[in-house]
């Protein structure tokens, strides 16, 4: 029997290979929703393509221009929280969720509430309020398959087996497009040097990310939220080729992995269809790609970002939402030019030591998220404002 998905975040990265896998001929995926904030030219596009039951856009102004010219029968939800109501409304087996950033999260609960399939690439949601969303999955009996590749590995290599004999994971990075640079070149890298990630073609935010080893930062505590791993358990290599996207290691010494060419479509099309493994137009082993694997450690030095994620495994509480929070603000200001990509890290560290500490409900956790914006805006300026900042505008 057909799929119905609901495409949250239709329009960008995720949402756009989500749908690559549903345009192909026996896919045996229906598109029932699709959500995104303001592209609507796109959305109109695939709209007029998978002829949805609904949509759903957050900007007001942008729906507007949408309405018109909206095929008859597509129910438009406009306006704040629009995918959000999408979530809670709309009949589908699976949601897709590859909306970026902390706004994100009311989706994620919406899905997780109803008990249904949350095919989760938005980590952020996990970062800010891992806890309670598992408690929803638990409460529900809903399922969460984590898009993120590394997430994916883990979850591959973790079927069937007991958490309890896992020595440590192994999750890997690329190392971005700085593995190689010096402090200094990272002192005085550009945006667009930053965005271009030589492995994977994604999101401004998480490309950033992948830059400065933030977004591993970010993965670390969802791997600890999805699996319940202390730090004592988690481990991150770097893997130039991202091609092994994760490992897992057992008590015996056996360490499994899981492999592919670094391509989306791959945790996607495994999330889509959990747990059945259905046939898929991917590349599997590729004795050219696959050749070679490296592997190194990370230089911690130069990439600080990654403690901050170790901490916050360590420190809990609203520890993640302020450092989501803090680096959403951050990467903007250096896409901004406002200041350096060695700045990120510096001023996500500081919104971290300035949080309130305050995560007993999903309400206490979006006052966390808007205290640490402040404050990471607030070192934003200050670091602007010196004289001793590197910074480059585009
Ligand atoms: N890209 C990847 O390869 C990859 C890999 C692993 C994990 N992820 C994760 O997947 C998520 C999406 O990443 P991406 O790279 O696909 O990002 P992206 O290309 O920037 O796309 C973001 C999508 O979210 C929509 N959106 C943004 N704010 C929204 C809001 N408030 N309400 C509803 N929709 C909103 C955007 O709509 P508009 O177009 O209208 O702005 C767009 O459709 C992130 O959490 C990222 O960490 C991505």
């Amino acid at each position: 029997m057909a799929r119905r998905i609901l495409v949250l975040g239709s329009t960008g990265s995720i949402g756009t290979q989500t749908l690559a896998l549903a345009r192909e001929p026996e896919s045996g995926l229906v598109v029932i929703g699709l959500a995104a904030q303001r592209s609507w030219e796109v959305l109109l596009r695939q709209v007029e393509e998978f002829r949805p039951l609904a949509v759903a856009l957050e900007d007001s102004d942008a729906a507007d221009e949408l309405r018109p010219r909206l095929p008859r029968g597509v129910t438009l939800h406009a306006g704040p929280g629009a995918a959000a109501t999408l979530a809670r409304e709309l009949d589908y087996d699976v949601a897709v969720h590859g909306i970026v950033g902390a706004a994100g999260l009311a989706v994620s609960v919406e899905v997780l509430q109803r008990g249904l399939v949350l095919a989760l690439a938005n980590k952020e949601s996990l970062v800010i309020a891992g806890e309670l969303l598992m408690a929803l999955v638990r409460e529900h009996g809903g399922t969460l398959v984590p898009v993120d590749s590394e997430h994916s590995a883990v979850f591959q290599c973790l079927r069937g087996e007991d958490l309890g004999r896992v020595r440590r994971v192994i999750l890997t990075a690329s190392g971005g497009p700085f593995r190689e640079s010096s402090a200094s070149e990272m002192a005085a890298a550009t945006p667009a040097q930053a965005l271009a990630h030589p492995n994977w073609a994604m999101g401004p935010r998480i490309s950033i990310g992948s830059a400065t080893l933030m977004n591993k930062a970010l993965e670390v505590i969802e791997l600890h939220h999805l699996f319940g791993l202390g730090p004592e358990r988690i481990e991150v290599v770097v893997h130039p080729q991202s091609i092994v996207h994760s490992l897992v290691e057992f008590v015996d010494g056996s360490v499994l992995a899981q492999l592919g060419p670094p391509d989306m479509r791959g945790p996607i099309h495994y999330a889509l269809h959990h747990p059945d493994r259905a046939p898929a137009p991917l590349v599997g082993f590729d004795l050219d790609l696959f050749r070679r694997l490296d592997f190194c450690a990370p230089d911690r030095a130069r990439f600080p970002a990654l403690d901050l994620g170790f901490r916050c495994v360590v420190e809990g509480g609203d520890a993640g939402a302020a450092l989501n929070a803090a680096d959403e603000v951050a990467v903007a200001a250096f896409l901004e030019g406002q200041i350096s990509l060695v700045d990120i890290p510096a001023v996500n560290r500081a919104a971290l030591d300035r949080r309130k500490g305050d995560a007993s409900s999903f309400a206490a956790l979006l006052q966390a998220d808007q205290h640490a914006r402040a404050e990471a805006q607030s070192e934003v300026q200050r670091r602007a404002a010196a004289p001793s900042t590197t910074h480059t505008s585009r």
